[in-house]
């Protein structure tokens, strides 16, 4: 991906999306009562388009505009279904940019218990895929493909569970599929019997630190959010360890598990709920860490 040229593309299409899911809600911008943007973390000049936008629009409809935590938006997803779960939880964070375990006492009070030294669960999930030749994001198709694969013919190692602690390292996988391809001829069997193998890996290993965080923390309840918790494996794999556990697991349903506006206007929607409303002046953060957001009144810490 090129940044500069994604940038671009935000302004072009911005507007015309606006005007087209209004339509589609069958409201106009009169019916608008505020505006979230998010403010990071990622990529500056993305970020910068979105909260331009965002913040000239409050101003000229004469409404308030907050900026919303990219992570956040993923973290109260779940709360957009109807078994919303209830607070205090813990939340498996797992997308593109981003490994997090997160222990959740309200809006806004996270305390991060341990996260990715390296590459993101989905990172490695489509850089792997990559190295089976499949087109970017390659995550839910190394998923595909895997479903074709032989469980029995390779075992990938289960990065950093054999030492204490709830941090994750992923890089090595890729690098293992890697070793594990260069030995061999290259047919469909094989790549579909790595791939089987790689998500199988990076399924247990975030089950096993999930199980662990649940057992330290005593939290009755998991979220699973971000696009790799669309996985089947790893839903699969995770209601099985929850329910020994006596944890009641929630996800997003898939379209807000993914990137999606919803989860960042519904994090937007309980801050400016709760009074929060920013001055003209924004300011966008490549990096923002999620424990410095401000706790909502009532949100537990
Ligand atoms: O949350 P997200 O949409 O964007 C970020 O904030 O990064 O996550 C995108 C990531 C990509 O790496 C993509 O390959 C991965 O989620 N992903 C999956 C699946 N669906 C999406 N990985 C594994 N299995 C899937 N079914
Ligand atoms: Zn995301």
């Amino acid at each position: 991906m090129v940044p500069e040229l994604a940038s671009r593309d935000h302004v072009r299409k911005l507007i015309p999306l606006l005007d087209a899911v209004l339509a589609e809600a069958q409201m106009s911008r009169g019916d608008v009562d505020g505006i979230a943007y998010t403010a990071g973390p990622g990529l500056v000049g993305a970020l910068m388009v979105g909260a331009a936008v965002g913040r000239s629009l409050a101003f000229a409809l004469g409404v308030p505009s907050v900026a919303v935590h990219h992570m956040e938006g993923h973290l109260l997803a779940p709360m957009l279904e109807a078994d919303a779960p209830a607070f205090p939880f813990l939340a498996l964070l797992v997308s593109g940019g981003h490994t997090q375990l997160v222990a959740v006492d309200g809006v806004g009070a996270y305390r991060v218990l341990g996260e990715s030294l390296d590459d993101a669960a989905g990172e490695a999930f489509d850089k792997t895929a990559s190295l089976l030749g499949l087109p970017y994001p390659g995550g839910p198709q190394l998923a595909a493909l895997a479903e074709r694969g032989d469980p029995g013919r390779f075992r990938f190692p289960r990065p950093m569970t054999d030492r204490p602690g709830l941090d994750f390292s992923f890089s090595g996988l890729k690098t293992y599929a890697m070793n594990t391809l260069a030995g061999l001829p290259d047919d469909a069997r094989t790549r579909a019997d790595v791939a089987r193998a790689f998500e199988e890996a990076v399924v247990d290993t975030l089950v096993i630190k999930c199980r662990r965080a649940l057992e330290q923390t005593a939290l009755p309840r998991l979220v699973v959010s971000g696009g790799v918790g669309a996985n089947r494996r790893l839903r699969e794999t995770m209601a099985a360890a929850a329910e020994a556990l006596s944890v009641s697991v929630h996800y997003p349903r898939v379209a807000f598990c993914t990137d999606n506006g919803a989860m960042v206007a519904y994090a937007g929607c309980q801050r400016l709920l709760a009074g929060a409303s920013e001055p003209l002046a924004f300011e966008v953060r490549a990096r923002w860490p999620l424990e410095s957001l401000q706790a909502l009144d009532g949100a537990a810490r």
